[in-house]
């Protein structure tokens, strides 16, 4: 579409969302870990509308926080103090629109509408009518009904809340809420709006009347799949689309070929790319910007988020990665947390109940058993032994500790930082290092071990205490 062309999109995102019974704005609510108003505002960059209104209201500043990070366009913000319906949020809009331009309503509580759709919707549209997009649904429920007259032309929008029970029963078409519309047009009706006596609101669905009764040309296509259209107005609905996205993901992975064990037991929450011959095993969630490379397996339960991972790489079962970098060879968990900063260069080795925090660990190097290492430099083929923990913070500020090449840390022993071990020291098991260590210096903080004489074990005297 030629930017030039008069056209800018109003997306609706002020309502409460009463029926989701959360204190978060409706719109705001995720799926695959990306506001649901955010999936629509995509779409519609996707299709090169570059004049986008936002109409927020209900905690607008949450709202304007979340969104203030767009990428490709500068929102327009128009705020709608009180919400008196759908009607009344796109009046807000009116000083903002162009004389004749086309003017594309969406909801921010319709997330998954896709800019293939929207392509149609542009082109079906004809000039000063509205195109709209429907749906025929078995189930009709929650959704206002597309009434026909005696030619098939639609002629209103029936809100489900006033329709009797039959024509809930038997009008299966619905309004999916999004239409293409002149903005001349859209103006003149809009002002003819009136308040629904029931509920007090002003409802948008109302200007199709208005448009029938002028003649105007309605048309309404159906989008290319069903969920496009789903809107979400409880969260049993926002998990319902939550799945069939995470779905949607795990297929196109599997079509290029990663090896998702479960399609339906698989999160992706951002972007995942990947080499050849992944493995990703059940329950797996990836989150952020995840780059993982070639014959890389992962085990069931492990979380991914903004990590990069090189070659050959194995995380077995449920291992923790955040703001971490891993190198071609390595082998992480079962059970390892690795936080903000960690890097393991190639072939190293964490083990189960191993944290690691903003430390970089050398090639071949290893912590295989129940440790913390945090703040740490460690070089090449050190071994530290089980249960070691670098004491970094003293309560005030954090300090490091540098581990050069070939070290040996013995079991159980903390590294008091700041502190620096020397090439090849070797620590014995239950140390405490509280000063740094020459190189190849063997150093020991320990009793020695002595016997008890004559002691015996207590026995149990009374039961009842
Ligand atoms: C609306 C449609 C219904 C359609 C359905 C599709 C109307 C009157 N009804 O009903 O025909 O089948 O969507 O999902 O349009 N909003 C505002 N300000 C307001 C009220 C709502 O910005 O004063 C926003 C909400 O944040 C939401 C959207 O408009 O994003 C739709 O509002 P909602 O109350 O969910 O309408 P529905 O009852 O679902
Ligand atoms: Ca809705």
């Amino acid at each position: 579409m030629l930017q030039s062309e008069k056209i800018s999109a109003v997306i609706l995102g002020a309502g409460k969302g009463t029926r989701m019974h959360s204190s978060l704005p409706k719109v705001l609510h995720s799926i695959a870990g990306k506001p649901m108003i955010q999936h629509v505002i995509d779409a519609v960059v996707k299709l090169g509308i570059i004049r986008i209104h936002l109409i927020y209201g209900y905690k607008g500043n949450n709202l304007k926080q979340k969104l203030s990070h767009q990428q490709v366009v500068s929102l327009n913000w128009i705020s709608q103090l009180e919400q008196y319906g759908t009607g009344h949020a796109v009046f807000q809009a009116i000083p903002h629109l162009l004389n004749n331009e086309k003017v594309l309503i969406l909801y921010g509580d319709v997330p998954l509408i896709t800019s293939s759709t929207l392509q149609r919707l542009l082109e079906r549209y004809q000039k000063s009518g509205i195109a709209l997009i429907t749906a025929k649904l078995s189930n009709p429920n929650g959704y206002g009904r597309i009434i026909r007259d005696s030619h098939g032309k639609i002629m209103s929008i029936l809100e489900e809340k006033n329709a009797n029970v039959q024509q809930k029963r038997n009008i299966k078409e619905i309004n999916t809420g999004i239409l293409l519309v002149n903005s001349n047009n859209l103006i003149r009706w809009l002002n003819h709006l009136m308040y629904n006596k029931k509920d007090k609101e002003c409802y948008l669905t109302d200007i199709i009347s208005m448009a029938w009764k002028e003649k105007a040309p309605i048309h309404s296509l159906q989008p290319n799949s069903i969920y496009e259209i789903q809107g979400v107005n409880n969260i049993s609905q926002l998990i319902q689309l939550e799945r069939i996205y995470q779905k949607k993901q795990a297929q196109t992975l599997l079509s290029l070929g990663v090896m998702i064990s479960d399609p339906s037991r698989f999160d992706l929450r951002g972007k995942l790319l990947h080499g050849k011959d992944v493995c990703i095993d059940t329950n797996v969630i990836i989150e952020g910007e995840v780059t993982i490379g070639n014959r890389v397996f992962i085990g069931n339960g492990c979380m991914l988020k903004n990590a990069i991972i090189g070659d050959d790489v194995i995380i077995h079962p449920y291992t923790l990665i955040e703001g971490a970098q891993i190198h071609n060879k390595s082998i992480v968990g079962p059970f390892a947390h690795l936080r903000k900063g960690s890097v393991l260069e190639q072939e190293v080795h964490i083990g189960n109940f191993v944290e690691t925090k903003n430390t970089r660990l050398g090639k071949k190097s290893k912590a295989g058993h129940l440790s913390y290492l945090g703040d740490a430099e460690i070089g090449i083929a050190v071994n530290i032994g089980a249960g070691t923990i670098t004491c970094n913070y003293d309560g005030a500020n954090k300090h490091k500790t540098t581990i050069r090449d070939n070290v040996f840390i013995g079991s159980d022993s903390q590294l008091i930082a700041p502190l620096t071990i020397e090439n090849g020291a070797t620590i014995g098991a239950g140390t405490t290092v509280t000063s740094d260590v020459a190189e190849n210096e063997v150093i020991i903080s320990r009793i020695r071990q002595f016997p008890i004489l004559n002691w015996h074990r207590p026995t149990k005297k009374n039961k009842n205490i």
